[in-house]
């Protein structure tokens, strides 16, 4: 498919999406919002895609947040609409995706685009990133998830002080508040990437899926992570995975996952 504002590129069973609009820091427009929903959703029903990277262009941003310049002069009532929409669309879409996505921040991850990299399944940065939820600066909170997953990954006191202050974090404090979970160079930030996602790939696809759905329950008002486990574990066992990767290990030889 053509976008405008991404890009998205399939190589030895990895899907990369790369935010495409540099030149404003790759900031997160409403289109760019609606192309990054079609190129996770067209990923994810690649049965071929077993691990999606999403990462920014050029070597200054991931992403600098939400464009400002769209919702400078919304109402109260469009500016709920804005949160509730990119939350369903893209936020929540990601989070619960069954096909892992992990998030190569390689600059400046901001509001939006901390929010972005949050939804991601784990997070890794390059040492020139900054990460940050201003938005209390600009008159407003964060509205992608933000009063939510920054203090389920970093815990509330340091969650409230970040987004009080509205202050930046580098990649040395984001991976000591276990915000990112590995820290390299610019250079090596994809190769890295790729090398965590070619042992993701070993993996039954369906058993990773599962785990994806059973631990987010825990996050979730309403569900029981113990009982979305066990639901889980037990659906696990009806799957050709399952009978494949049990022999496979009873033979002694590698499992090949069917994915089903
Ligand atoms: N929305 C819209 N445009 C943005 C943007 C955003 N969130 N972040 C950056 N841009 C644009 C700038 O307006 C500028 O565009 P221009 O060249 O047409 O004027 C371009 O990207 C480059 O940004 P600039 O501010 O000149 O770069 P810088 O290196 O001086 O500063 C930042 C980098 C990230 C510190 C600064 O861009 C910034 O503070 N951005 C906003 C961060 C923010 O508040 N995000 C939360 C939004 S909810």
């Amino acid at each position: 498919m053509d976008y405008t504002n991404i890009l998205s590129d399939f190589k030895d069973e990895i899907t990369t999406i790369t935010i495409n609009r540099p030149s404003k820091l790759n900031a997160l427009n409403s289109a760019t919002i609606n192309e990054l929903h079609d190129a996770f959703e067209a990923a994810n029903e690649d049965h071929n895609t077993k691990v999606i990277i999403i990462t920014g262009s050029g070597e200054k941003a991931f992403v600098a947040g939400a464009d400002i310049s769209e919702f400078a002069d919304f109402s109260q009532a469009e500016g709920g609409d804005l949160a509730a929409e990119g939350q369903e669309l893209l936020f929540d879409f990601i989070a619960n995706l069954g096909t892992p996505v992990i998030a190569a921040v390689n600059g400046f991850a901001l509001g939006g685009g901390l929010e972005l990299a949050m939804a991601a399944h784990f997070r890794v940065a390059s040492n020139n990133a900054k990460m940050g939820l201003p938005e209390v600066s600009l008159g407003v909170i964060p509205g992608y998830g933000g009063t939510q997953r920054l203090p389920q990954l970093v815990g509330k006191g340091r969650a409230m002080e970040l987004i009080m202050t509205a202050g930046m974090i580098d990649a040395s404090k984001a991976l000591l508040y276990g915000l990112v979970n590995h820290v390299t160079t610019l250079e090596e930030l994809i190769p890295f990437v790729e090398k965590i996602a070619s042992k993701i790939m070993r993996n039954s696809p369906v058993a990773i899926s599962a785990a994806i759905t059973a631990i987010n329950a825990g996050y979730q008002d309403g569900k029981n992570g113990y009982e979305m486990e066990i639901v889980e574990f037990g659906k696990c066992f009806g799957t050709e995975d399952f009978k494949e990767g049990t022999q496979a290990f009873l033979n002694k030889r590698k499992a090949v996952f069917p994915g089903r």
